[in-house]
């Protein structure tokens, strides 16, 4: 892809609808945002600053009243979005913050979206995420205040016959909670088996026959065969039946990497059709009218938050054996966008020049944050997942199999009666490296962000300090 030729516009069948001239309007709106020759796209990261801090320390504007019941998520998106721009946090503005985020803290376990909510499994694990990033063991520091005896029965009250969870009580299913619960479970050490039975076979069920995830599978869907299902006409195990979601996707991946290290030996295993889904995942990538940003589901417009749902998918198929990178380069290069020799030296399952060039190019808005496409305002959701996107395309993390044998063999024996299950979780979710090297930044070498964890979308630092104090305390019953 050159930022210098004129691309053509994506094909059209010759039967205008309204989603057609959405289509072809948006083209011509991101073609609009091409730079003039010679100029190489600047991250403004000042602008995003400004744009953060003021969210922060203000609070947010009146339009995000809405956002009540999503308060963890305008947390995490904001903190995690300075971890992103390698910008610290005070140590005031971090008590400030564990002190709000321990107030969504349910009497009976989990976290709600605002003080005396209802517990979430999103709402935990934006709140989980958060405290990773400004928390800290003892009084106050929000880590040894989370109730994890009660986080545990809320998750264990959440369990449904078929493996899945509903998000709260009486709350419904759907792939981004499991993916929500895993994440916490992981990262806090309260993983046991029965929390964890059942759960691969039904995020399996929710691959569709494209090859992307949906948000949960049909009943009859499922991967345990029900006898009083009608008689289908599909393959056991069959595929779900909703839509292939680049959003659901990452979340139905992401558990897929997560459960798989724990699949016994002795029952018959699930699986998933990773050939399937790599060419859903790469197809789902815009053409060149389109900028190279990515789309959530076919037939669909591009949208800057996908960069990280999608784009940070190649990551995680790494873990399944599905490599984006056959041959690392081997010194980090900066490269101006119009190099010519950028086709040669990426060798990567999606474009990752084409990507860096979409949010440098179309996902900044002029005054600050970033958005999903232009005209639309910047928000924190997008401004995260943007920088988040920006991070995939730049870095190389993948799950390192030398780092993996010295964290099995460093790991301290902890005297559990699940101990295995421990130390396989603290090495799945520390074997991941960022390739040195590996790196390739559009732009001036300042467009640089931080690599990001593929599963948990925090900074290595991050991840390792919370991941240590949990490791060494004991797992509710
Ligand atoms: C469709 O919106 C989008 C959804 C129904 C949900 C997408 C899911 C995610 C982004 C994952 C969230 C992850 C967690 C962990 C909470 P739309 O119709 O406005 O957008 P589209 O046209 O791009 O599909």
């Amino acid at each position: 892809m050159s930022l210098h030729s004129i691309p053509r516009p994506s094909p059209i069948d010759g039967y205008p609808t309204k989603t057609s001239h959405l289509q072809a309007e948006t083209e011509e709106i991101l073609q609009s945002h091409l730079p003039k020759a010679g100029a190489p796209p600047v991250l403004n990261k000042n602008a995003h600053l400004q744009f953060l801090v003021r969210n922060l320390v203000q609070g947010f504007p009146a339009r995000y009243m809405s956002q009540d019941a999503s308060q963890p998520w305008l947390m995490f998106w904001t903190l995690q979005s300075f971890s992103a721009l390698q910008v610290g946090i005070d140590p005031n503005n971090k008590q400030r913050a564990i002190d709000t985020i321990m107030a969504w803290q349910h009497q009976d376990g989990g976290f709600g979206g605002g003080p005396g909510q209802a517990a979430h499994l999103l709402a935990t694990y934006a709140s989980v995420c958060s405290l990773a990033i400004v928390g800290r063991p003892g009084p106050g520091g929000g880590w040894d205040q989370i109730d994890r005896e009660k986080l545990y029965k809320f998750y264990m009250s959440l369990k449904q016959p078929d493996g899945s969870f509903i998000v709260s009580t009486h709350g419904e299913v759907d792939v981004r909670g499991i993916y929500c619960l895993l994440v916490v479970a992981y990262l806090l050490n309260i993983i046991t088996p029965e929390l964890i039975a059942g759960t691969a076979s039904f995020i399996a069920s929710c691959q569709t026959y494209e090859g992307g995830f949906s948000s949960a599978s049909h009943p009859y869907f499922s991967a345990q065969p029900d006898e009083d299902a009608p008689p289908l006409c599909l393959p056991f195990p069959r595929p779900s039946l909703g839509e292939a979601h680049g959003g659901y996707t990452f979340c139905g991946l992401a558990s897929w990497v997560l459960l798989k290290p724990f699949l016994s030996e002795t029952e018959p295993k699930p699986s998933i059709d990773e050939k399937r889904l790599l060419r859903w995942l790469v197809y789902t990538q815009g053409n060149e009218a389109e900028l190279g940003g990515f789309k959530g589901r076919t037939n669909k417009l591009v949208d800057g938050c996908y960069s990280w749902w999608n784009g940070g998918e190649f990551a995680l198929l790494e873990a399944v054996g599905i490599s984006s990178y056959n041959h690392p380069s081997e010194h980090e290069r900066h490269v101006d966008s119009t190099d010519e020799n950028w086709a040669d030296a990426d060798d990567s399952l999606f474009n990752r020049k084409a990507l860096q060039e979409y949010i440098l190019l179309a996902g900044q808005h002029g005054t600050g944050g970033l958005r999903d496409k232009p005209p639309k305002n910047a928000d924190s959701y997008h401004t995260l997942y943007c920088l988040a996107g920006l991070s995939a395309a730049q870095h190389r993390v993948f799950p390192s199999l030398p780092r993996k044998s010295q964290l099995t063999t460093s790991w301290k024996p902890t005297g559990e009666t699940n101990e295995d299950l421990h130390k396989i979780a603290f090495t799945e979710a520390l074997c991941w490296l960022e390739e040195e090297g590996g790196s390739k930044i559009v732009g001036p070498a300042s467009n640089r962000v931080n690599a990001t964890h593929p599963l948990f979308n925090l900074t290595a630092t991050h991840t390792e300090g919370i991941i240590a104090h949990f490791y060494q305390q004991t797992v509710p019953k």
